[in-house]
């Protein structure tokens, strides 16, 4: 490939305008080769490499254990057949505790082949460290709501944002985020009606996983859409392979119904 030539079509920038049409983005995770080739054919827009690895290839009960060079194998592993959609990796449990250790993560998972990097939270500590890495060129997605990374914290996976102060302050943490330089921000387990508001107030896409149907995109992990995670799914968790009879087609059908505004529906969210 030449000097100056980008090699792929969905790039931020489209990300950005396919937002600013009021067009819903379309993302999955994914964490290996032959997924990732299955998610370009389907016309998946963004793949997320998620520290929900720990969970879904690991076998963990959080996220806490992964490690930063496990995300970036991950990385390596989807980039490898990606030919078409924006990459975003996640920055695991204690790997950007401070500006400098941030700014390492964050290019172990660039060298791997990021197109961007996440992390969770949108105290004071996160906002500095978002503006770090933004102003070193690195591409920031926030992530509010649900964090995984704080389960031991929270004391389990819960919804957030119910109360009246707990949702105030995520709003001022989004725009936190926003005015800190992230250029997406992915809103988990949250009431829809909180998903709306926050979506509004920004200018960024947002990205819902049980966050309501407004936001400008939605994820699920792969495995939750495809019914195969063991125990129980999650409320926003809607099971693609109902009703199809391979992964191909359900993956098309989320496409499309993300895209449609047909998923999530009303039983897939959270009453504030
Ligand atoms: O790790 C992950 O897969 C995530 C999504 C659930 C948003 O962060």
């Amino acid at each position: 490939m030449g000097y100056l030539q980008g090699d792929k079509p969905i790039t931020i920038s489209k990300l950005l305008s396919m937002h600013a049409a009021g067009e819903k983005i379309a993302m999955l995770t994914a964490y290996d080769s032959t997924m990732s080739a299955l998610l370009n054919r389907c016309g998946v827009e963004s793949i997320l490499i998620g520290d929900s690895l720990g969970n879904v290839i690991q076998g963990h009960s959080s996220t806490t254990p992964v490690t930063i060079e496990q995300v970036a194998y991950h990385t390596a592993c989807v980039v490898r057949s990606n030919s078409q959609a924006f990459v975003i990796s996640d920055l695991p449990f204690a790997s950007y505790g401070d500006p400098t250790q941030a700014l390492e993560s964050a290019a172990q998972l660039m060298q791997a082949g990021a197109d961007m990097v996440k992390l969770e939270g949108g105290g004071d500590w996160q906002i500095d460290i978002i503006e770090h890495l933004v102003k070193r060129s690195v591409p920031v997605c926030a992530h509010l709501g649900l964090l995984p990374q704080s389960v031991h914290v929270l004391g389990g996976y819960k919804v957030q944002g119910k109360s009246k102060d707990v949702a105030s302050l995520m709003h001022e943490q989004a725009l936190a985020c926003e005015a800190a330089g992230a250029q997406m921000l992915v809103l988990e387990a949250i009431p829809s009606s909180l998903g709306k508001l926050i979506t509004a107030s920004l200018t960024i896409p947002t990205i819902g996983i049980g966050a309501g149907p407004d936001c400008s995109g939605q994820v699920l992990v792969l495995q939750d859409m495809l019914g195969i995670s063991p125990g129980k799914p999650p409320k926003f968790v809607k099971d693609f392979m109902d009703g199809h009879t391979s992964i191909e087609a359900a993956v098309k059908a989320y496409v499309r119904e993300v895209k449609s505004g047909r998923f999530p529906g009303p039983e897939h969210g959270f009453a504030g």
